[in-house]
């Protein structure tokens, strides 16, 4: 067995040698799996990133791509199984992009995720000191209220799918996938069977041909409430059809437009084909409407233990005005809402503003007092308030440079950071470190089952100068 790298074969190689037409294979041990989902292997000062592979395993692979420090190799084979490997429950995982570590015990991954956050924060030992264990599921399938199938193959032979792992272009087939729901997998294949009949064409993103382009299913767990939105490139006379194809699958059903030109599947127009065009779900016992583009957290199952865990907390420190920033429908806002309290919340997106004003009068909540607005922009009157304590929860990009300086500078005695990405919560931290915050305690929480992602809840303290 050849253990050679590549890169370390002597640079005066006598040219008579032929290189060889693929690279040699590898022996590697995984060192530890990596935040996008890649298990990581060392050899010399080179890193090696393989997709398939879990912590510990010794492994055969070979060389994909090169770069300067680091290389990309594909599992040829397992030579020696690591004790947490387990038969993936699904039929296309490794092929389809939707799942990488499907095929790894359930605690095992939620150890891994803890690693993650221990890796992203290494370079401040006492903030990693807060890190509790990961709330995991109970039962981490099914568990997903929304989900974005693409369509791919041909008009003869349809898919609706996940994008093929590591090819954009290629969808792999969510017949057997164990995300959403069985009735998911029954309206993918009732959608696909239609396609098919009536021959309709699957667009394709490199010839900018085709009509269908995705199907987006949104659940209420807690409701059983079905909404489906089919996005077409151009409106077509079969398109109508859908309620009638779906018919008790979906309790409404939409049609959206995102021209062939559009890079992706940005809707343009939305006709509401059946139904009212939107559903409830429930978190906590407050009721929420969602449509078909506003943002609400995909598991409700764990959103409701981040917000009890996030409401618990805020009841401790009990602050009198509390400020929600990237505030989306309001779950956040109307988990802090206490008698005495006043609630304050900042969100862009009009439409989502709009719904969570409807979910406050649903609930019939007391009042919150709402700003559309981009945190940047942010009039200096909301952090006059004086808020005791600020909630963010912005997007995986995390905090613009101007809203993380805002926020810091409104010195708040107490911020919670509700972090999706363990990337952006380090590069964001050190600046509220140095407005003099400490951090005392962190909580993951695992919204995502079988993907590398993590959530977790971080509480932000403002030390007094001694
Ligand atoms: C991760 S979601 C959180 C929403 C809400 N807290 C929840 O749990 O459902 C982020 C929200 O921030 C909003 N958003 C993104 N950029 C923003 C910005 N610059 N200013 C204000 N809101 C923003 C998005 O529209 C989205 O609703």
């Amino acid at each position: 067995m050849n253990c050679h790298h590549p890169d370390e074969q002597p640079a005066h190689a006598p040219a008579a040698e032929p290189a060889p037409a693929t690279p040699p294979a590898l022996e590697l041990t995984i060192e530890k799996a990596v935040f996008e989902g890649h298990a990581l292997a060392r050899l010399g000062r080179h890193v090696i990133f393989v997709d398939g592979a879990l912590p510990g395993e010794r492994i055969r692979a070979v060389i994909t791509r090169r770069r300067r420090r680091h290389a990309f190799a594909r599992l040829l084979e397992i030579l020696a199984p690591s004790p947490q490997r387990c038969a993936a429950p699904c039929p296309v995982f490794g092929v389809c992009g939707g799942c990488a570590f499907l095929n790894m015990a359930y605690p095992a991954q939620l150890a891994m995720k803890k690693g993650f956050l221990q890796d992203a924060l290494r370079a401040w030992p006492a903030v990693a000191d807060k890190l509790a264990d990961v709330l995991g599921m109970e039962s981490p399938e099914f568990f997903r209220n929304k989900m974005v199938y693409s369509f791919g193959g041909t008009a003869a032979e349809p898919v609706l799918g996940m994008h093929r792992r590591g090819d954009f272009h290629a969808v792999v087939t969510a017949e057997h996938c164990l995300l959403q729901s069985l009735t998911a997998r029954a309206i993918i294949r009732r959608v696909t069977g239609w396609a098919r009949a009536r021959g309709l064409p699957p667009f394709d993103e490199r010839t900018k041909q085709g009509l269908l382009r995705d199907l987006t299913v949104r659940e209420g767990r807690r409701t059983g409430q079905r909404l489906v939105l089919l996005t077409a490139t151009a409106p077509h006379p079969d398109l109508a059809a859908l309620p009638e194809v779906l018919g008790d699958l979906a309790d409404t059903v939409l049609l959206g437009f995102s021209p062939a030109a559009h890079n992706a599947s940005r809707v343009e127009r939305i006709e509401t084909l059946k139904g009212p065009g939107r559903i409830e779900e429930q978190l906590n016992g407050l009721t929420f409407e969602i449509g078909p583009t506003t943002f609400f957290q995909t598991n409700t199952l764990q959103a409701e233990r981040m917000f009890r865990t996030l409401a618990a907390w805020a009841d401790e420190l009990r602050p009198r005005v509390a400020l929600d920033l990237y505030a989306g429908m309001g779950p956040i806002a109307f988990h802090l809402l206490a008698p005495g309290r006043t609630v304050l919340a900042v969100e862009s997106h009009p439409e989502s503003v709009a719904a969570a004003r409807r979910n406050q009068e649903r609930n019939r909540l007391p009042p919150i007092e709402w700003l559309t607005a981009d945190v940047e922009q942010t009039p200096e009157t909301i952090f006059a308030r004086q808020p005791d304590l600020i909630v963010v929860d912005p997007p995986r990009t995390g905090l613009a440079p101007k809203a993380a300086a805002r926020i810091a500078a409104a010195a708040a005695p107490h911020l919670i950071y509700v972090s999706c990405n363990p990337a952006t919560l380090a590069r964001d931290l050190p600046l509220f470190l140095r407005a003099g915050y400490v951090v005392e305690r962190i909580q993951p929480v695992d919204m995502f089952p079988h993907a590398y992602h993590i959530e977790c809840l971080v509480q932000f303290a403002l030390a007094l100068p001694l």
